[in-house]
């Protein structure tokens, strides 16, 4: 037998339809803040991800060859992309450019629950915009995004900054590993780090400046540095939003290209794999042939999402409705499809040729009401609804069984 490769999923329609309504919520709040849904190729020039998206999303990229000799890799996420096509078709736009998207990315990781090689973003990006307005949108926009589809998380946001003043005096590997470390969450091996290159003397701010949770005492430990002004005037519109959040310093986020303000989110009971949103402030345009656009965004776990939420049913309950009919009411039967459909009623037909008894028994098991139409029914051009559920009948004209369906 041959099976799915591993790390990716089949989705059943139960699935996929409540995917869909999240998704679509999700999209509807991005648009209410003027964002508007871009689509990017599956696979772009690997160079694109090399330039400056860091050696762990690098070592995990699906990479191929094709017929033509290029090099070309599936996308492991969607802001290079975003990039490459502002710079190809969107420097003409006006500013902020502000984009959304949802596809699928690959990464290959080990798998497991909310971890895939394939997985789902619902991203956006703001380009153009060098604001504390425009990085506070963003933040905003993802959290309310997170809570319109239901998740229970908490919110923590960094800057880049920070780290950058405490550790301007060591080389770039040095910088490069403690950014790690402290990715990973391994605050003491960062501080091991130091004291083995001799630089003790640093130990301490970096355990004060990882436990700061306010900016009052992030200062304390690295001075008023020039961002300073900046970075207050977007937590104070935060908190103006009523955005609640923790501070935390020590986000250090997975790839390279941030250069701001860096946020992420945790869901509640997701275990190991709880980081359900990344983003923040980064510089990506200049690299790829544009001018120097200052951009913030993030993306959205949204397998995580669908974890995080749970089986509850977020479909709205929507009666399913069976014909069932004799042969010779076949033609009055697709006619009373035909409107019940026009009417949004989900409406099914016999397709296996079954017997009466066989469509009722058919009926029974899977829909809420059988549509019975017989002589009687096609000589008056009515139909006999039947609920399923209690066994009742009433014969109704078709307008009368439309209403009656869509009022449910
Ligand atoms: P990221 O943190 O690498 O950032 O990914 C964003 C989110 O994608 C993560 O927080 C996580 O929820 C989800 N994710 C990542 N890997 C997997 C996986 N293997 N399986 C399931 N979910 C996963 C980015 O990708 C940036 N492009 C975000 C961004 C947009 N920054 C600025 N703009």
């Amino acid at each position: 037998m041959i099976q799915k490769p591993r790390g990716t999923r089949d989705m059943l329609p139960d699935e996929m339809e409540r995917r869909r309504e999240i998704e679509a919520r999700m999209r509807a709040r991005a648009r209410l803040y003027g964002f508007r849904e871009i689509a990017t190729p599956v696979f772009e020039e690997l160079e694109l991800f090399t330039i400056r998206s860091g050696e762990g999303i690098i070592n995990e990229m699906y990479v191929f060859e094709d017929k033509g000799g290029r090099s070309l890799a599936l996308r492991p996420e969607l802001t290079a992309p975003a990039l490459r096509m502002y710079v190809e078709e969107g420097r003409s736009l006006n500013k902020p450019v502000k984009w959304c998207y949802f596809s699928d990315c690959f990464r290959y990781e080990r798998p497991q629950k909310g971890r895939y090689r394939q997985f789902w973003q619902f991203g956006a990006e703001l380009i153009g915009a060098d604001s504390a307005m425009g990085d506070a949108e963003v933040i905003i926009l993802g959290y309310d995004l997170l809570r319109t589809a239901g998740v229970k998380f908490v919110l923590r946001i960094g800057h880049l900054s920070f780290m950058r003043t405490l550790l301007a005096d060591l080389d770039d590997e040095d910088k490069k590993k403690i950014r790690a470390f402290l990715d990973k969450r391994e605050e003491e091996t960062a501080v091991s780090h130091l004291r083995r290159i001799g630089l003790d003397d640093l130990c301490d701010p970096l355990i004060s400046l990882c436990s700061a949770r306010t900016l009052d005492e992030v200062f304390a430990v690295i001075g008023e540095i020039p961002e300073a002004a900046r970075i207050r005037e977007m937590f104070s519109i935060l908190d103006s939003s009523g955005i609640p959040y923790e501070i935390n310093p020590a986000i250090a986020r997975g790839l390279d290209y941030y250069t701001g303000v860096v946020f992420e989110c945790f869901a509640e009971g997701l275990g190991a794999e709880n980081q359900i949103l990344g983003g923040g402030a980064y510089r990506l345009a200049h690299l790829f042939g544009g001018e120097d656009t200052p951009s913030a965004g993030f993306a959205i776990g949204f397998d995580r999402v669908m974890v995080a939420v749970g089986e509850e049913s977020w479909i709205p309950w929507q009666p399913e409705v069976i014909i069932v009919n004799t042969g010779e009411g076949r033609d009055h039967a697709l006619f009373v499809a035909g409107e019940f459909r026009a009417n949004g009623i989900i409406t099914m037909t016999d397709l296996m040729d079954r017997s009466f008894s066989a469509q009722m028994k058919a009926a029974g098991k899977s829909a809420d009401y059988a549509v019975i139409i017989g002589k009687d029914e096609v000589k008056a051009g009515t139909v006999t609804l039947k609920d399923m559920k209690t066994g009742t009948q009433e014969m109704l004209t078709v307008p009368e069984a439309v209403r009656k369906l869509i009022s449910l």
